[in-house]
């Protein structure tokens, strides 16, 4: 699977979801979200994220590495203000913005 990572934390520039064929990418609270098991690995969302936020899960950049984890938890895991893990909607259109974010992202400091 493709992976976004900490730098789309609060920029949330969209580029990526005009792209992607399958509409696996889901908006939260400061960011979006890769689907891990929707995403057919295109890599058509890669080049135009205008701060290279996303990656494939082999290439991330060890600081960066968490967040194939954590774009997994967003889906199948609770989250702060979500009692029900969201599954396998097949398609972002109709539910984004979620309007909340993982643990993780919603710890980070404010950026952007
Ligand atoms: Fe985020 Fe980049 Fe997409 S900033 S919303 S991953 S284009
Ligand atoms: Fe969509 Fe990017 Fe995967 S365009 S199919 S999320 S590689």
């Amino acid at each position: 699977t493709y992976v976004i990572a900490e730098p789309c934390i609060d920029v949330v520039d969209r580029a990526c979801v005009d792209e992607c064929p399958v509409d696996c990418i889901y908006e939260g609270r400061r960011m979006l979200y890769i689907h891990p098991d929707e995403c057919i690995d295109c890599g058509a969302c890669e080049p135009v994220c205008p701060v290279e936020a996303i990656y494939y899960e082999d290439d991330l950049p060890e600081e960066h590495v968490p967040y194939l984890r954590d774009n997994a938890l967003f889906f199948f895991d609770t989250l702060p203000g979500r009692q029900a893990p969201l599954g396998s909607p097949g398609g972002a259109a109709h539910l984004s913005p979620l309007g909340v974010d993982t643990e993780l992202v919603a710890s980070h400091p404010p950026q952007g």
